[in-house]
């Protein structure tokens, strides 16, 4: 991906798209939030949100990447600090967006925290904290945009799972089970919520290049040696799962409701098995 502009989204050859160039206002006149919005995926996705034609209100506990990433997308973002886990936050940041634009059309619960450790190793107050940011912060923002997407009639919200809910990998126990619980919280907000003309879904990306899958900053060569066991042999980039999210956020998805979009190239569609046809360098 070669770069996300405000109003123009870049599709590049080496992601499977034509050097196409379109212009996407989707959302113009929409509020949209979003959560870990500092880097990462978050930042995509604020950044194709306001393409889009949506102001962002990009929130974050960590203040100077919120800072980059708000001067970057410029009129379209506002930024409020706001650690997923504090209710009273959530209060605040709801309020303050009311205040400013009237309207609350989407969320995105993004913000997450992943933890390499086996159960046994898995110290229970590192497993308390990592469900408390990645479910019940995301929990905590349903609860906190329902009323008013309820009196609009209208809304979209996206959760953020991870292919790690389909096919888990050992030493990610509290990730895990943090990520299937979201597929079980996006399902039942989408029974509850569907009759309020507000839909529910979530993405599940397998790995993408960021802060948390590639901490060392490895370049896409040597990062994609590590997915050599996904078919489309590589990683991916934020914008990638960005595009997924602003079609959940936007009326391209108006019939999908309780959906789960994996975007893994294909990590969990099965497994290659050595020595049989099929699989790749064979
Ligand atoms: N990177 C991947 O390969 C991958 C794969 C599947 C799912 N995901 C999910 O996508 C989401 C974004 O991940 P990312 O890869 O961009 O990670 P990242 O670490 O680059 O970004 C996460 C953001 O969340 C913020 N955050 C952490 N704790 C917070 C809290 N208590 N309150 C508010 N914000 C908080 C961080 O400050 C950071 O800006 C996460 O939910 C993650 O689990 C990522």
């Amino acid at each position: 991906m070669r770069s996300v502009t405000p109003g123009v989204l870049l599709l590049s050859r080496a992601h499977g798209g034509e050097a196409a160039m379109s212009e996407i206002k989707k959302l113009e006149g929409q509020t949209a939030i979003v959560t870990g919005a500092a880097r990462g995926i978050g930042a995509a996705v604020a950044e194709s949100l306001a393409a889009a034609g949506a102001t962002v209100v990009l929130t974050d506990i960590l203040d100077e990447d919120l800072d980059k990433t708000a001067r970057r997308i410029g009129d379209r973002a506002t930024k409020v600090y706001l650690d997923v886990s504090d209710e009273n936050g959530w209060k605040k940041v709801v309020d303050s967006t009311l205040a400013d634009t009237g309207r609350i059309d989407v969320l995105v619960n993004n913000a997450g925290i992943l933890a390499f450790a086996t159960l046994e190793d898995t110290d229970p107050v590192l497993f308390r904290k990592l469900l408390d940011i990645n479910v019940t912060g995301s929990f905590l923002g349903l609860r906190a945009v329902i009323p008013t997407m309820k009196s609009a009639g209208s809304g979209a919200i996206v959760n953020l799972s991870s292919s790690s809910a389909v096919l888990p990998h050992n030493g990610t126990g509290a990730y895990a089970a943090s990520k299937f619980a979201i597929r079980g919280l996006t399902r039942t907000a989408a029974l509850e919520l569907g009759p309020y003309g507000i839909r529910v879904n979530c993405v599940m990306p397998g790995g993408v290049n960021t802060p948390m899958t590639n901490p060392q900053g490895l370049s896409q060569e040597d990062l994609a040696t590590r997915f050599r066991f996904v078919p489309q042999q590589r990683g991916c980039e934020p914008a990638e799962i960005a595009a997924a999210v602003l079609f959940l956020a936007s009326s391209d998805s108006s019939y999908c409701n309780g959906s789960e979009l994996v975007i893994d190239g294909g990590m969990t569609a099965g497994l290659y098995v050595a020595g049989i046809p099929g699989a790749p360098g064979q």
